[in-house]
């Protein structure tokens, strides 16, 4: 089933984040797809105060690939962005595949993925994109699998 939720701003963008970590279990893989300043970076910051970590601290892991956080609810949050790597990444990578059922994995650009990484359960994609009416909206749309109470 896939929720769709139309962000007025970006401090809706990073409570939907928020709202979608509490209800994390701490093993999902959270695909985020969508361009430069669609929000992915605001999701996984909301995200991350959920799991007791300052989100301050999360920024775009642009020159490492990967960064790691541990918080206030003892589960780690490790954020990947792979724009850097440019489109279709042939195979798996180990920066994620090594991490899976351990902790929250977000993963920004994850559109570069190889299909079969969308076959991990328990696992979240949330595409945004630009809505045409605002500049400041964005269409959110969210498919978890197992699905998850979001409103
Ligand atoms: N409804 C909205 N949701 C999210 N961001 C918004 C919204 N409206 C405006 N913005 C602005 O868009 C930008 C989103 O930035 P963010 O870094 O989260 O994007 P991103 O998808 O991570 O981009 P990148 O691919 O460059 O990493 C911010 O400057 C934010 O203020
Ligand atoms: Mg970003």
């Amino acid at each position: 089933m896939i929720t769709r939720i139309l962000s007025k701003s970006a401090d809706e963008t990073y409570s939907i984040g928020e709202k979608i970590g509490n209800r994390l279990t701490g093993k999902e893989v959270i695909y985020l797809v969508g361009d430069l300043g669609a929000g992915k970076t605001l999701f996984t910051q909301g995200i991350a105060t959920s799991l007791g970590i300052d989100p301050h601290e999360v920024v775009s892991p642009t020159f490492t690939l990967v960064n790691e956080y541990m918080g206030g609810k003892n589960i780690r949050l490790m954020h990947i962005d792979l724009y850097r790597l440019g489109p279709s990444i042939p195979g798996r990578l180990p920066e994620i595949d090594d991490f899976i059922g351990d902790g929250i994995i977000c993963i920004e650009w994850a559109q570069y993925l190889e299909q079969s990484y969308f076959d991990i359960s328990p696992s979240i994609t949330v595409t945004f994109s630009l809505s045409g009416d605002n500049d400041d909206y964005r269409n959110i749309n969210i498919n978890a699998i197992p699905a998850i109470e979001i409103k």
